[in-house]
């Protein structure tokens, strides 16, 4: 069973703006991350919101690092301590002063387990690129040539067969969709665009 918090603010005010550099969250994600699977995912969820930051909110190079901060790390404690998964990290970025708003959107990214809902823009959008980029990573990794001409009909092909990718639930992607207010195709079209530029 996942961690369910009983609060709904994280960190401290007199923090915001303040975000582990990209070498300090890196260090952080290789010392407690023993799965490459999953670092993988982390970083491509990192890298998903960081571009969609720049492209889709016009945030300026610091506004892009929380947002790739909050990607990186928003699944650090899960392979190794799946009993506490998201309350370890929002504790341990508590300590280090970290800005509430990364820490909110990482407690907020799976509503139905841990008890938050996405408030900001960065949560809304960890929650909805979160529940997306898996799949799309498990489609590439079935096709010949991975994401090389994947298109969004695919994609929506796969969402439509209830055996692919069984643990992935349609309808949390559909919630976090309607959260965020976009569309499944314009989502799909991003991811497919970006996660492939992550190549490690
Ligand atoms: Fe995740």
């Amino acid at each position: 069973m996942p961690y369910n918090f009983d609060r709904t603010t994280f960190g401290n005010e007199i923090n915001k703006g303040n975000a582990p550099s990209t070498e300090e969250a890196m260090q952080l994600l290789n010392d407690w991350v023993k799965n490459d699977r999953l670092k993988l995912h982390m970083k491509q969820v990192a890298h998903n919101m960081k571009s969609w930051a720049k492209e889709k909110e016009n945030l300026d190079e610091s506004d892009q690092h929380r947002w790739y901060i909050a990607g990186l790390l928003h699944d650090a404690d899960w392979d190794q301590w799946p009993d506490d998964h998201c309350r370890l990290i929002v504790e341990e970025l508590e300590k280090r002063n970290t800005d509430p708003e990364i820490i909110r959107a990482i407690a907020s990214h799976g509503p139905n387990h841990f008890g938050v809902f996405p408030e900001s823009r960065m949560d809304k959008m960890l929650y909805v690129i979160d529940e997306l980029s898996g799949f799309i990573h498990a489609y590439s990794l079935m096709r010949p040539n991975n994401y090389e001409g994947m298109e969004v009909k695919g994609v929506k092909k796969r969402l439509k067969d209830k055996l692919f990718a069984a643990g992935v639930s349609r309808e949390e992607i559909a919630d976090a969709l309607e959260r965020a207010g976009i569309s499944l195709e314009e989502l799909i079209e991003f991811i497919a665009r970006h996660q492939k530029e992550v190549v490690e």
